[in-house]
């Protein structure tokens, strides 16, 4: 299981680096809209940070608008993966970078269809939103589940990346599916660490301690 931190807040970037964790990032706009920076000074930032892959997503809508931005984009490093909506024209978009051996994270995948469409287009990741999918009353995890076995089915080679979490049973449920990455807010990545148990054990083995004589 790869982990991403779901970012655009360098500070929260590095301290997930500190830690030792951290295979790669994923932004979008309303995220590098939080640093109230703009986003090529932000981009450059996390990806002097980051070795692994950083996504950053195009705002066109349309394939030629999407193409210019992401040549742009690409050019920016070597490890940037270019984020492009899950329509029609980021389904064209994804196969001619694909072709230029541009890597793509196909982004709001939202039913298993658009995740198979999304592979046959050549994407390098999918991004299934789960958190947004359980906010309509819908199965996020489900639906990773259906897009794992499609992917496996097939022998897919696009890697899923579980999406919009926003508890650490999300990210326990995507290691039990084998889905490829998960991309998790820096608040659940800290989640991750904790367990009440373990802070308890501290504390008596603290306690004990003092009862050692001391020489
Ligand atoms: C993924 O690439 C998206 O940036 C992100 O996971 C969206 O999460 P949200 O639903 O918490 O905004």
């Amino acid at each position: 299981m790869k982990i991403f931190i779901d970012t655009a807040d360098i500070k929260e970037i590095q301290e997930a680096n500190r830690i030792g964790i951290l295979d790669g990032v994923t932004t979008n706009p309303s995220l590098i809209a939080k640093t109230g920076r703009d986003f090529d000074s932000v981009a450059k930032e996390i990806l002097a940070e980051v070795k692994g892959p950083v996504s950053l997503e195009v705002i066109s809508l349309d394939t030629g608008g999407m193409l210019k931005e992401a040549r742009v984009l690409a050019k920016l490093g070597e490890n940037v993966v270019v984020k492009l909506p899950m329509t029609v024209d980021g389904l064209k978009a994804c196969k001619a970078l694909t072709a230029e051996g541009v890597k793509t994270n196909v982004t709001l995948i939202f039913s298993p269809s658009q995740a198979l469409l999304a592979a046959k287009a050549g994407a390098t990741y999918v991004s299934p939103f789960v958190g947004r999918f359980d906010d309509i009353s819908e199965d996020g995890m489900g639906l990773v589940e259906q897009i794992v076995q499609i992917y496996g089915n097939y022998g897919y080679q696009s890697e899923v990346i579980v999406a919009s979490i926003r508890n650490p049973m999300h990210f326990v449920k995507a290691c039990l599916m084998g889905a490829d990455v998960s991309t998790i807010p820096f608040s659940v990545i800290q989640q991750l660490s904790k367990h009440p148990l373990t802070d308890v054990g501290i504390e008596r083995f603290l306690k004990d301690w003092e009862k050692v004589p001391k020489k």
